[in-house]
């Protein structure tokens, strides 16, 4: 049968943003960037994206249009009879765990658009929307409930295919979302806490430089938010026609998802000190200011609708991108239908989906990593050391494993200078720092 392919590089170009750009950047950029002293972490975290993801965002991609398959059949065709695969593997694990958790935040966003839409959250609850989102994520039931919606959405789109499903999906939503961030931000900055919430994301504090932690959690960031580490990328760019090329739609891609990070703060952190909420407040945190922002400003249930609308949007793409992981994977080797390998796929990430949501309520007592609850314990696993490892495995693999002339000329970079710096950068920095980022942090608890 012959493989599904992009109608356009254009189709696969908003794609990959709609990968991208997601929840990421507005959920957890603004709760990681709180928990790690804001502006110290901002810069780490641009020159991770720079430095790092760009490059390794070309590094995926070229591998998969290489490799022209799900992210283990692509190393099992371009590295045969190697353990390269594992690679591949590791991506369908850490991808499967990603959409776990981050479907119950996507569960969390629709029922806030929902509430939006009756016009229940348009005031301030009593109590605030703090208590009232404690009250309501510690419910059983109702949570799993838009949480369930959520991935039937998704997995409807994905047994559809790539052209007809994950391509038109994408038109609408991104530029919409740019728009309206845009003008909550510049509505943010007219509040009383702007200059601190400015001066939080802005003002590094300089001994924060030596802690290894925020290094560590601005790697895993940059990498979560460009989509890096767990061949979700690779796999998109599978699907590309060979005439179509890399570098500026990775460059694009780069640029416009730190944008939305940037943007994202710019919204979030005056809103925080404007309303008394607190910047540790963890992945609650853009669930309890944004709607006190919304609450405060005129018109502002109109804005929670449509900012809900084009959030749920923005993590739909980003969601599919995910499940498309262990779908193309279970549909090349099981044998199994596209339609029966989503189902199935769906089916066991929503199951280890729910004991994520039951960790805000009646398993909030669970903890796996330190003191951190299900949820917590997933994204801090999969962020700080799945991703790393896989994009650093994917450095190696085509720094070290390719020749030289075969990286290159896969990478499509003309220009000679950019070829020998991306090359020396994925060859020989990205492994090293990885590792010596990995391993001070590991010491340093
Ligand atoms: N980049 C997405 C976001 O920022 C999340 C994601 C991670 C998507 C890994 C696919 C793979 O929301
Ligand atoms: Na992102």
């Amino acid at each position: 049968m012959k493989r599904d392919e992009w109608k356009s590089r254009l189709g696969f170009m908003l794609a990959a943003m709609g990968s991208a750009v997601g929840l990421g950047n507005i959920w957890r950029f603004s709760y990681v960037a709180g928990e790690n002293g804001g502006a110290t972490f901002l810069l780490i975290y641009i020159f991770f994206i720079l430095a790092f993801g760009i490059p390794l965002l070309l590094t995926e991609f070229s591998i998969g249009k290489a490799g022209k398959k799900d992210a283990v059949g692509s190393f099992m065709r371009l590295a045969p009879g190697t353990k390269w695969h594992w690679t591949g593997v590791m991506g369908v694990i850490g991808g499967t765990l990603i959409l776990s958790f981050y479907s119950v935040v996507c569960g969390w966003s629709l029922y806030y658009l929902f509430h939006y839409l009756i016009g229940d959250f348009w005031t301030e609850p009593t109590g605030g929307f703090g208590q009232s989102f404690e009250n309501w994520t510690s419910t059983t039931w109702e949570p799993l409930f838009w949480q369930f919606l959520f991935m039937i959405a998704v997995v409807l789109v994905v047994i559809r295919g790539i052209k007809r499903g994950i391509e038109r999906a994408n038109l609408i939503a991104m530029p919409a979302l740019a728009i309206l961030m845009v003008v909550l931000a510049v509505y943010s900055l007219t509040l009383d806490g702007a200059s601190e919430g400015l001066a939080f994301l802005f003002t590094p504090d300089w001994s924060q430089f030596g802690n290894p932690q925020v290094y560590l959690a601005a790697m895993g960031q940059a990498f979560f938010s460009l989509s890096i580490g767990i061949g979700g990328m690779l796999t998109y760019a599978s699907y590309l026609k060979s005439n179509d090329r890399l570098p500026t739609a990775t460059v694009g891609i780069g640029i416009m998802d730190t944008v939305f990070a940037v943007i994202a703060g710019i919204v979030i952190f005056p809103a925080v000190f404007s309303f008394g909420g607190d910047v540790t407040d963890g992945p609650p945190l853009v669930f309890i200011t944004l709607p006190s922002i919304f609450a405060s400003m005129p018109a502002g249930g109109l804005v929670g609708i449509g900012f809900f609308a084009l959030l749920v949007m923005a993590a739909y793409s980003s969601a599919l991108s995910m499940l498309e992981v262990p779908v193309a994977y279970v549909h090349r080797t099981l044998g199994l239908s596209r339609k029966a390998a989503a189902i199935v796929c769906g089916t066991v990430i929503f199951a280890i989906g729910v004991t994520v949501s039951l960790g805000y309520g009646i398993w909030s007592h669970v903890t796996i990593v330190e003191n951190k609850n299900i949820l917590d314990s997933i994204d801090y696993i999969t962020g700080n050391y799945i991703l790393p490892l896989g994009t650093m495995l994917m450095a190696i693999f085509v720094g070290w494993y390719w020749t030289k002339d075969q990286a290159i000329k896969r990478s499509e970079i003309n220009t000679p200078i950019l070829q020998s710096s991306w090359y020396f950068i994925i060859r020989y920095i990205v492994p090293v720092a990885i590792l010596v980022i990995a391993i001070t942090s590991i010491v340093d608890k």
